[in-house]
């Protein structure tokens, strides 16, 4: 798929305030700092269109994106950011599962996982949230320009191994870069296998 146009179009603090609008939404989740942002600006090939940083907690507003005037790419908060206090961390938490649970237009939810490490508490609790509420999802790993391309498999097959203990159909992976532009035709076709089905 090609991107042609690219667009800021608001940032909402509730699901109430999100776009009127009926177009395919795909949302990026994950834990803080984990590279939502920049996957958006990657996949867009559009620096500074998500606001990125190197300091966790960026992303505190649900923001749309829209694509070719047809579609839209979500930026959401990332969740379990220790430093924010309780009250905030509920309350981003609140409007992800509002989102989330009951956005009519949200087609698929990519969740971001640090190539890194192990599979966190956190990342699998969010997993099987979202397979017991029944919401289409698919696994994004990020950072993979980090690791050794073999390395960066190994770990990515053994962290979706994992789900296995649980879940018997496993959602879709993809292995990213925000920097070398790893999987990023992977995904854009993905999302334009989907596109297509919706039409
Ligand atoms: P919040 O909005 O705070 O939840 O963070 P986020 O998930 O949107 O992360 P963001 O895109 O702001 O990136 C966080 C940090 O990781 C920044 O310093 C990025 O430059 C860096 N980063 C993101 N993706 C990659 C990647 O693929 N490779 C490398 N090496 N660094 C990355
Ligand atoms: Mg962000």
């Amino acid at each position: 798929m090609i991107i042609k146009k690219s667009e800021f179009t608001i940032s909402s603090p509730s699901l109430a305030k999100c776009p009127d609008d009926t177009k395919a939404e795909y949302a990026f989740i994950g834990r803080s700092n984990v590279g939502k942002s920049s996957l958006i600006n990657m996949l867009c090939n559009h620096k500074g269109l998500a606001k990125t940083s190197a300091k966790p907690g960026k992303t505190l507003l649900i923001n749309h994106f829209i694509i070719n005037n047809e579609w839209y790419l979500v930026d959401l908060p990332g969740y379990g950011y220790a430093k924010n206090s309780k009250t905030v961390r509920n309350k981003l938490e609140q409007m992800i599962a509002q989102y989330i649970l009951q956005r009519k237009q949200l087609v698929n939810v990519f969740v971001l996982i640090d190539i890194r490490h192990e599979q966190q508490k956190i990342d699998r609790e969010f997993v099987d949230w979202l397979g017991e509420s029944n919401v289409p999802f698919s696994i994004i790993f990020t950072k993979a320009d980090k690791l050794s391309p073999a390395k960066a498999k190994s770990n990515a097959l053994l962290w979706m191994k994992k789900l296995q203990d649980r879940w018997e159909v496993l959602p879709p992976y993809f292995i990213t870069s925000s920097e070398d532009k790893t999987g990023r035709d992977e995904v854009l076709d993905y999302i334009d296998q989907i596109n297509a089905t919706l039409e």
